[in-house]
């Protein structure tokens, strides 16, 4: 039988600590701020800005959204980031993705202070994780709630076959290196991999941040794996499901994370986290 993931039961754990936390901050006269930029009116976006903002109202962070219409300019939007870096009430700053084809996503994130970069994109927080630098630097999240997911269950890491189906900013490159820095060994396999079952079938641990319903199923494993399922697509009956098919009653899979209530709680959970943690950081 596969076991679920609770993401949800976890995610609800870890905002119980991130509300605490606020609480004695407040106490200090300190309030962790959030700001949330979105271009344009792509309804997934502004789902998933919506469910960030209802949760930082939660939790007690204070938050503000700076909703732009399609039609913005670079110049603009980096002004206003730019104003982001300056506003003393606000420790993390995120730049929903995508933005629309005429804005230059790299420099829109290069123009974050990386001391706010919530999300963890800016180059100079994506060199650190990758060199396992030490000191306090956010990473996305995604991929870090994911280890905290993995921590929670004590699924071990070190030494284990790793593979990451996807190689995003968001999610796959981060999560690689994440892994590796757990001393795990790690396979990355892309739209450019010849056989992607090839790979996942060796692998103990398999994360799936491709975004293609069915992309896996449960033939695509060995016995005993373990299965993180970052996808958020929609099946053939339109309801929501992630990348990976399986049968309640797979020979393969021991645990899997839910699409809904898997990875997606936790993304949220960990940003509301880390705005906390770098609102801390700050005051150091
Ligand atoms: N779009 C999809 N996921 C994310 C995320 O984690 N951060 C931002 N900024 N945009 C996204």
């Amino acid at each position: 039988m596969v076991q679920l993931i609770n993401g949800k039961k976890v995610a609800n754990d870890l905002n119980l600590e991130t509300k605490k936390r606020v609480i004695r901050l407040k106490k200090q006269d300190v309030t962790p701020g959030l700001a949330v930029v979105i271009v344009g009116d792509d309804p997934a976006s502004q789902r998933y800005v919506r469910s960030k903002e209802k949760k930082a109202k939660e939790l007690g962070i204070f938050s503000i959204k700076r909703a732009l219409p399609e039609s913005v300019t670079q110049s603009e939007l980096v002004q206003i980031v730019k104003d982001l870096n300056h506003d003393d009430r606000i420790n993390g700053i995120l730049v929903q993705s995508p933005l629309p084809d005429h804005i230059d996503e790299e420099q829109i994130i290069a123009t974050i202070d990386p001391k706010k970069d919530v999300d963890g994109f800016h180059p100079v927080n994506v060199g650190k994780l990758f060199l396992n630098l030490k000191g306090h630097y956010p990473v996305a999240c995604t991929p870090k709630g994911i280890m905290t997911l993995l921590a929670k269950y004590k699924i071990n890491l070190d030494g284990k076959n790793i593979v990451v189906v996807g190689r995003s900013s968001i999610v796959g490159k981060p999560m690689l290196a994440l892994m590796l820095n757990a001393d795990a060994t790690v396979i990355d396999v892309h739209s450019h991999t010849d056989d992607i079952s090839k790979y996942t079938k060796h692998a103990d641990i398999v994360i799936s941040a491709v975004g293609k319903y069915a992309i896996l199923n449960d033939d695509d494993f060995k016995p005993g794996a373990v299965v993180i399922d970052v996808g958020q697509n929609m099946d053939e009956n339109g309801k929501l499901a992630g990348d990976v098919a399986y049968k309640a009653k797979s020979d393969n899979i021991e645990f899997i994370t839910p699409v809904p209530g898997g990875v997606g709680p936790m993304t949220i959970a960990t940003l509301m986290q880390q705005t906390v943690d770098m609102c801390e950081w700050s005051k150091k």
